[in-house]
């Protein structure tokens, strides 16, 4: 018998096992013989029990006024911020980012709750004249019902929060299933709205795999949206079971994110962002800069500092002092960094750094990679072209603002983008011009506040966004609402005066 600890789902505001009593062990992507936990490897059965126990829930929950709602939102949050050094620490075990980072995701849930919550006493309609004397019009938002949650692991407890809370003060019921690599950050999320005295049925949280459990979830017909963050191959089979139903559905998915260093840009400056952007989170960033499109006057300067900057990050275990980079979430995601690593060799780019898995000592236990970084970069290479999601940068050398941003934008995904320059009209032509949902100016493409709109363009996403007020539609509809009190058949006088 392991003496692991055994975490349930939540369905219906109780703690149950899989019906089927299956179940899998997450463990420590630092430190694999680190078992954090046992979990529920759930199935349809599953989904069927939390999407009705979420449906009964929603009768009551819709109708409790929006700022009740958002006082149970700014709880959660206060929660959070207690829990914050605990959830972290949990954080960086499951997902490897190291503790500074893990602190960050933390907190962007607990902004999301605080920000929602005051959205409790906004939820702001639309009031407008009405053609007629006597007429009242305006338009109100209104909640649709269950919502399914399909979050990612690398941003275990922000991505969740990003969807839960704004589901949530709409006057929705959710069902959420975390990636099967960090359940554990979601589960402390859901107990933090369970502490705070969420009503049962109204968050329910079942934990397994994508193709048992959150394909059933999408499938269900009693769930109204999806909302999905992931990679764009699983976010469009998502979205093509979604059509089949008419299903409202939010994606968000793949990124190749350029940074372009104009010849002006200041270069201290870069160094910071360049590094932090390519390689914080290991690369395993929707936002990570994974592309450096530099102005060939500057760029040999600038390939040697940053492989002077890059070599000097400590890759270990998050949790140990000083260290700055972590693992690659599992096998599978290592493999991939090193298969591009093959093919950027292969496509004849210059390796500058790195491009070795890291296996001395304790490291050896983990699934750790050298910082790596590709110079004299060509544009169509596939290391210029696909989503790495780890630890690689390329560096591409361009000639002019218009070559730069013509490379920027020539990439299949536009979630987020930067310039590095010191020269205003090339900062505003560059805001007009890159095709990305967010564009930064003198920092990296990393670092989204979560009260702004966040989502991309092309493959990226389909249209809609997360966070700012935007989020709301996803979450809601419009309802309008005329009311005549005139007494009378006004509109049926005016046309036929007409
Ligand atoms: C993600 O990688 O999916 O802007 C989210 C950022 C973070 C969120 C990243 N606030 O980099």
């Amino acid at each position: 018998m392991s003496d692991h600890k055994v975490y349930y789902n939540y369905i219906g505001g109780e703690w149950v096992p899989a019906r089927s009593g299956k179940t899998y062990e997450n463990r420590n992507p630092a430190d694999t013989r680190d078992v954090i936990g046992i979990f529920p490897d759930s199935g349809a059965e599953d989904i069927a029990a939390a999407v009705a126990a979420a449906k009964e829930a929603y009768n009551a929950w819709r109708l409790v006024p929006a700022p009740k709602r958002g006082e149970l939102l700014y709880r959660a949050s206060q929660i959070l911020q207690e829990r914050k050094e605990q959830y972290a620490n949990d954080m960086t075990r499951e997902m490897g980012k190291v503790l500074a980072e893990t602190r960050g995701d933390v907190q962007e849930a607990i902004d999301m709750g605080y920000f929602m919550a005051g959205e409790g006493r906004r939820l702001y309609g639309v009031t407008t004249p009405s053609e007629l004397p006597n007429k009242f019009q305006m338009s109100v938002r209104q909640p649709l019902g269950v919502c399914g949650l399909i979050t990612p692991w690398n941003f275990p407890m922000a991505i969740p929060s990003w969807k839960i809370f704004p589901a949530l003060i709409c006057g929705n019921t959710v069902v959420i299933k975390p990636a099967e690599d960090t359940p554990l950050s979601t589960y402390n999320f859901v107990q933090a709205l369970v502490d705070a005295g969420v009503p049962k049925g109204v968050v329910n949280i079942v934990s397994g795999h994508g193709p048992t459990a959150g394909e059933p979830l999408v499938q269900h017909p009693d769930v109204k949206v999806i909302s999905f963050t992931g990679s764009t191959e699983v976010g469009r089979h998502v979205s093509t079971l979604c059509a089949q139903q008419g299903k409202h559905v939010s994606l968000e998915m793949g990124g190749k994110n350029p940074m372009i260093i104009m010849d002006d840009a200041d270069l201290d400056l870069v160094l910071a962002g360049a590094v932090w952007g390519a390689f914080g989170t290991t690369g395993q960033r929707c936002t990570a800069t994974s592309r450096i499109i530099a102005h060939r006057s500057i760029v040999d300067e600038l390939t040697s500092r940053i492989q002077a900057e890059a070599k000097t990050i400590q890759v270990g275990n998050g949790l140990l002092d000083g260290m700055q980079m972590g693992p690659s979430i599992n096998e599978g995601q290592l493999n991939v960094v090193e298969k591009y690593v093959k093919i950027g060799r292969e496509e004849g780019a210059e390796l500058v750094l790195g491009g070795e898995r890291l296996t001395d000592g304790d490291l050896g236990h983990g699934f750790f990679h050298q910082p790596t970084i590709f110079g004299n970069v060509k544009r169509n290479m596939r290391i210029a072209q696909e989503e790495i999601f780890g630890p690689v940068v390329s560096i591409i050398p361009v000639d002019s603002l218009e070559e730069a941003i013509d490379v920027a934008n020539d990439v299949p995904y536009g979630l987020s983008s930067s310039i590095y320059t010191r020269n205003v009209n090339n900062a505003f032509i560059a805001m007009r011009d890159l095709y990305t949902g967010i564009v930064y100016v003198n920092a990296p493409t990393i670092g989204a506040e979560i009260h702004l709109p966040f989502g991309g363009t092309k493959g990226t996403g389909n249209g809609k966004r997360e966070g700012g007020t935007q989020v709301l539609d996803t979450y809601s509809e419009w309802k309008s609402l005329y009311v005549d009190y005139s007494g009378g058949l006004q509109r049926a006088q005016i046309d036929n005066a007409e």
